[in-house]
């Protein structure tokens, strides 16, 4: 776990020229591309669909990490793989079949992340650890950019890292929500890899300053 990534979610992007905004943050020192999937049904919002993952991927030389943030999960999956998605992942509770979802992800040839709400008990990983690729710990209620980082998320972080460690299967870990240069390297430090910022890496003046301070937090 010594491989520090920095994911952008392009939720905070400016939407009227999304391929500009990639390529800029690529630019900047971006690791991956994170792309959140919203429907207005599992979460209160709406945002862009397998269409746009397409557009942007001529834009895209890093790995695009999509989130879905849908209900239900599976129709959705072969055309995101179609869209150019190199890592899937899901919310537990928007699929019916934990572990068929994770299959199917797989079998369309992407990385299958399962994703922790909050209040989403760590359970869900019981029985699918040899399935799951990423694990991609929620520090905000998905919905929204902007949020503050919920603390509890670090005894999250703390407690998968060691079932990760257990299962000696090479999986990302992953958070999302309120990521900040003040905060990245605690939760570094409680052993998190991989890194989405929306608002603090869109919203900063200078991008590529930021991700170098979010770097150097890492000590990378
Ligand atoms: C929230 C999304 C996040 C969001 C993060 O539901 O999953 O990826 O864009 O934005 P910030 O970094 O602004 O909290
Ligand atoms: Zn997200």
């Amino acid at each position: 776990p010594n491989q520090k990534r920095i994911a952008p979610s392009i939720l905070s992007a400016d939407f009227a020229k999304l391929g500009e905004e990639v390529r800029g943050v690529i630019a900047a020192g971006a690791d991956l591309i994170h792309f959140d999937v919203m429907d207005n049904h599992y979460v209160p919002n709406l945002t862009v669909g397998p269409l746009v993952c397409e557009a942007i991927r001529p834009h895209c030389t890093v790995p695009i990490d999509v989130h879905l943030m849908v209900k239900p999960v599976d129709r959705i999956i072969p055309d995101f793989a179609k869209a150019g998605a190199s890592i899937i992942s899901f919310h537990p509770e928007a699929s019916e079949h934990v572990h068929r979802t994770l299959g199917l992800i797989r079998d369309q040839g992407c990385k299958a992340g399962l994703v922790f709400n909050p209040a989403t008990p760590l359970d869900y990983l019981d029985h699918v650890m040899d399935l799951v690729d990423l694990v991609l710990v929620m520090s905000v209620n998905p919905g929204f950019g902007g949020q503050s980082f919920i603390p509890s998320a670090l005894d999250k972080v703390r407690e998968i890292r060691k079932r990760i460690d257990a299962s000696g299967r090479e999986i990302w870990l992953e958070v999302d929500g309120g990521i900040k240069a003040d905060n990245i390297g605690a939760v570094a430090k409680a052993g998190a890899d991989t890194f989405v910022a929306g608002s603090a890496i869109f919203g900063a003046k200078d991008r590529a300053e930021m991700i170098r301070r979010m770097r150097s937090e890492l000590g990378t």
